[in-house]
Parts: C-alpha cells; structure tokens; sequence
C-alpha cells in the first residue's frame, strides 16, 4: 500500500499533456496540463463551464481533442471506450446514469459487463461464482446489500448515486473519474460519501473528483487541480489552493452554481 500524504512520493498514474479540447468556437479546455498521482484523491474544480467534465470526456474519448492522455504508461487515444474498464479506468456521469427499471443488483453488474461480455452473461445466466462474490462484496462495500433486489425507480436520489459508485468500483479500478458524487445528496448523508470515497482510494482505486461542494473537496483530497475557462489556474493541497487569490476570484466571480 503506498503512503498517502506523501503525494510527492507517489507514481504518477495519469498525465495529461498540453491537453486541448474545442467545440466550434469555444475553447472548452485549453493546453491542460494535469497528473494524477497513484493512490490519491485528487479533485477537479473550477466554476461552471470551466471544462471539468469535458476532461473526462475526453480520458473516455468521447470528444475529439488534441494532447496526450497517459494512463500507467500507456497513451489512450483512439482507444475504444468499452475497453476503459477492462484496462482499469471507470467513472460516473453528472447527470446520474442508473437504469430506472433495472433492480440494484443489475445496475450495479453493468459494471462488469464492459469488462467481459460472457462473465456477465454468464452472471445472468446464475453460473459463474465469481462475479457473484464480486456482487456481493460490493453490496456490503457501499452498504446496498438490503436493497440489492429492489427497483431503480423506487429508490431515493440519494441511493441512487451510491448504486453507480458502486458500478464504477465493482471491477475495482485503479482509476475512478466521480463527476459530482455530492450533487443532490442531502447533506446529512455527505458523511458517509466522504467515507465511501475514502474508502475506495483505501482500497487502492486513485480517485478524480470533479466536485462543487468545497467543504467536502477540501476535507478528503489529497491534492486539487483548479480549472477557470478551460484553463489551470491552480493546483496543489486543498490548504495551499483555498488561499490562491486566483481561485478566491473565480469563485467570487460566481454568482450561482447549479447542483446538476
Ligand atoms: N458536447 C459539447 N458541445 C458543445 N459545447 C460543449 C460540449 N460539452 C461542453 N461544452 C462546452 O464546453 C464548456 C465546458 O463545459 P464542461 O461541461 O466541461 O464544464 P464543467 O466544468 O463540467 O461545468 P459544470 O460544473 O457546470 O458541470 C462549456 O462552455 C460547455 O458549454
Ligand atoms: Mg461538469
């Protein structure tokens, strides 16, 4: 288990070089340069618009972009994005991504369905123990194993954004993109999330978090990259970002932000 707090001491798991993304006109991140450590918690802030989801829309290849994204060594263009997980990348979506008619069980082995075809046919099908006991240990992980045969639909948001955790780390990654874990949780189960997140990166997943909420970005990461108009404005521990006069100004720039 590598040593977290000592940041500096840890490989680096993902470089993102000179990483640039339009659409049309619009420069939506502009020569990033961003490395995510092994073993951290590192958050992804900035102001809405700032280009944070575009990042891991582009990680995931789902924008055209031009730069290099590394992750262990290994250069993800072109690469198809189903193949993500199976190499040990997974993330969750702002807009919540939960199938309504799917029960939780089955929301959460979608997780293991991009990583092989036949081990979650197999899964349907009852035959294979495996990822039955990876099920069941992720269940327990993020305390769903009560709820595991009730309905999407039925289930408060709140719950909702566990189960896709859930999906996301049933494969256990080593890399996690969370794109809004907080967003719509009331704020008497922020608690437990922190918990959960820690939990994940404890269990050795590197964990990118885009996240609004700055109590819980500055109380659980490790280190905190600050994005404003699709550029880094920032980067370094919650305590040393929080004091930037840069940052303070992005953020008292604005007025609003929607809990998408
Ligand atoms: N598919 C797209 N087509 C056109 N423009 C886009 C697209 N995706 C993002 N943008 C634009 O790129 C910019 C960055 O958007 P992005 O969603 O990455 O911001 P964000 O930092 O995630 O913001 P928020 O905190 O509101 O989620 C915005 O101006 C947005 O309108
Ligand atoms: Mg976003």
């Amino acid at each position: 288990m590598l040593t977290i707090g000592d940041s500096t001491a840890l490989e680096n798991l993902t470089e993102i070089d000179d990483l640039t993304v339009r659409f049309g006109g619009v420069v939506a991140v502009k020569s990033l340069n961003l490395t995510v450590k092994d073993g951290e918690i590192h958050a992804l802030i900035g102001p809405n618009g700032a280009g944070k989801t575009t990042v891991f829309n582009a990680i995931f290849q789902l924008v055209p972009y031009t730069g290099g994204i590394q992750f262990a060594g290994r250069e993800l263009r072109g690469l198809p994005r189903h193949r993500l997980a199976g190499i040990g990348v997974t993330r969750t979506f702002q807009n919540l991504s939960i199938f309504p008619s799917m029960t939780v069980r089955e929301n959460i082995l979608v997780g293991l369905h991009s990583k092989s075809r036949s081990r979650f046919i197999s899964e349907l099908l009852g035959l294979a123990r495996e990822p039955r006991q990876q099920l069941a240990e992720t269940l327990d992980f993020f305390g769903l194993t009560a709820l595991a045969p009730a309905y999407a639909a039925v289930l408060p948001y709140g719950t909702l954004k566990t189960v896709e955790l859930a999906r996301a780390f049933i494969s256990h990654p080593r890399l996690v993109l969370l794109d809004e874990p907080a967003a719509g949780i009331p704020t008497s189960e922020k608690g437990a999330l922190k918990a959960v997140i820690r939990k994940m990166r404890d269990a050795g997943t590197t964990v990118l978090l885009v996240e609004h909420d700055m109590e819980l970005v500055m109380d659980i990461s490790d280190s905190v990259t600050v994005m404003d108009f699709g550029e880094k404005i920032a980067e370094g521990t919650p305590a040393e970002v929080s004091a930037d006069k840069r940052v303070v100004d992005a953020y008292l720039g604005e007025e609003t932000h929607a809990t998408s």
